[in-house]
């Protein structure tokens, strides 16, 4: 791991915060314009999950490596309900607030991979890389 850093995630102008964060460290590992526009909207829609649904929690950021290529790792973790079916919470249109639907599967789709974990005893863990010139 080469950095890290730590965003709270509490209120939605933390979501600034995180779009901030990771703005500058998909600059700093040179993403592109594109691609870092990618991440950083993957990163707010995950980020407003943990404030909405995840009745607020935190994000790490992290620059990781693996086989020569750099990317950017992020952790949203919350200590709420959980997500109790993570495919039909990844189906495009299915919100259980009022939202439209489309942050968790979007985010899915604008990154290189995205994990779900439930954590114990409360809550969950999102988990999104995306690696620099792999597309
Ligand atoms: N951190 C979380 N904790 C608990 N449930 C979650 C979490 N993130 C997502 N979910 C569940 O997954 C569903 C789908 O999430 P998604 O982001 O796609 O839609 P949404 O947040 O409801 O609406 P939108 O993001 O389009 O405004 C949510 O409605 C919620 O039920
Ligand atoms: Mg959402």
């Amino acid at each position: 791991m080469l950095g890290a850093e730590y965003v709270c995630i509490k209120t939605e102008d933390d979501l600034l915060l995180v779009r901030n964060c990771v703005r500058q460290l998909a600059a700093s590992l040179g993403f592109g314009v594109l691609d870092a526009t990618r991440v950083m909207t993957a990163a707010v829609e995950l980020g407003r999950n943990t404030l909405i649904h995840g009745e607020g929690g935190h994000m790490q950021a992290a620059i990781i490596m693996q086989r020569n290529t750099k990317g950017i790792r992020l952790d949203f973790e919350d200590t709420g309900p959980g997500i109790p079916d993570i495919d039909l919470a990844l189906t495009d249109g299915y919100t259980s607030k009022n939202g439209m639907g489309l942050g968790l599967g979007g985010a899915k789709r604008l990154v290189n991979e995205l994990t779900i974990v439930p954590l114990a005893p409360r809550g969950v863990r999102v988990r999104a890389i995306s690696w620099l010139d792999r597309n």
